[in-house]
């Protein structure tokens, strides 16, 4: 990822501040042309969808607040998957559920901390936003990364369809040593902003792009190494390779790091126990391949199908992905699936 932006932003401090009280203009409305809202205006967003991310990324702030102010621990309660839940999975999903309600844009939304779509609409409700509030939440107590993943689509038609049919855009976000909320928008691009002193989301990268070709690796799911030959092959290869193991166990920072690098693989195959892997469609999987597609890369289920051309059966559905550079992907799957 180039840093363009970020010294462009560096030199306007500067001027700012060996010039501040000469200057006229203060510094927050000098720095106002590489805001989120802003650079979603000039890029020709929608006014809806700017606000949805708008409210997406308030609730992101909470979160991450949430994060440094919460309470990491389990509650005894389980997800609609059956899986254990912390505390900020209940808190993160709630934060959520209330800016998309405040939004007053959505007819329903699905979290993957819910069994059902929750019936949102407001007056002008006609979106549908799937999320993953707290991706990760796992990890939450070991102090590594984590995230939240959120996809946009035009109406809440979307069973028995292709998952791409009517998606307008993804986003999410990095709970990190700095806090990043990356926005795909169909047919604009992928673009990075940052969490600032004060509070707003400042474009740290536009235009993202991931490259063919890569030298890192991120394979998930290594109990079907033992029990797949085929995902076994293609391990061996990437370690044969010397390629860069870099594998946090978070979907979410695992994923940015392709981003941030411009080249990578992640891997989530199926194991025997669970024949569809374990992320899923809606909330993690679409999202992402929408993000990666969005800058170049490509994202493939372990039969050689595009993730976006997943026809959506459940809200909970799950799907092997192979997701990152372009090549590498095809690559990889065509050793998994011949
Ligand atoms: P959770 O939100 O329950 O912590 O799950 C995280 C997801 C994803 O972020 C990650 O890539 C994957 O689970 C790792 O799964 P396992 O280590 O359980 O295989």
């Amino acid at each position: 990822m180039t840093l363009n932006n970020r010294f462009y932003q560096e030199k306007c401090y500067k001027d700012f501040s060996t010039s501040y009280f000469s200057l006229p203009t203060p510094y927050f409305l000098m720095s106002a042309p590489l805001s989120f809202n802003h650079f979603l205006r000039e890029r020709g967003v929608d006014s809806n969808v700017r606000s949805l991310l708008y409210h997406l990324a308030r609730g992101v702030k909470y979160i991450n607040f949430s994060i440094r102010a919460g309470n990491t621990g389990k509650v005894g309660s389980e997800n609609s998957s059956g899986e254990e839940q912390v505390a900020l999975d209940v808190l993160a999903d709630q934060l959520i559920l209330d800016e998309l309600r405040k939004s007053e844009l959505c007819d329903c939304v699905a979290s993957e901390e819910q069994v059902a779509c929750t019936d949102v609409s407001g007056p002008r409700g006609k979106y549908f936003v799937a999320y993953d509030p707290l991706d990760g939440s796992s990890l939450i107590d070991t102090n590594l990364a984590v995230g939240s993943i959120f996809g946009i689509w035009e109406n809440s038609e979307v069973l028995e369809k292709p998952v791409e049919n009517g998606m307008l855009a993804a986003c999410f976000a990095v709970y990190g040593p700095r806090i990043t909320f990356v926005i795909s928008i169909k047919g604009k691009g992928t673009h990075e902003f940052e969490l600032n002193d004060v509070g707003e989301f400042i474009l740290t990268e536009a235009d993202i792009t991931v490259a063919p070709e890569t030298k890192y690796f991120a394979p998930g799911n290594l109990r079907a190494y033992a029990q797949d030959p085929k995902y076994k092959a293609v391990t061996d290869f990437w370690l044969a390779e010397q390629r860069k193991l870099r594998y946090s166990g978070g979907m979410v920072p695992d994923l940015n790091h392709i981003l941030a690098k411009g080249n990578g693989i992640f891997s989530y195959p199926a194991d025997n126990e669970n024949t569809n892997g374990k992320l899923r469609l809606l909330f993690e999987c679409a999202p992402m391949a929408f993000v990666f597609e969005e800058a170049g890369g490509a994202a493939l289920n372990q039969a050689g199908g595009r993730i976006l051309d997943t026809i959506v059966t459940d809200y909970h559905q799950r799907t092997p992905i192979f997701i990152g550079s372009k090549k590498e992907v095809e690559d990889i799957v065509q050793m998994m699936s011949s």
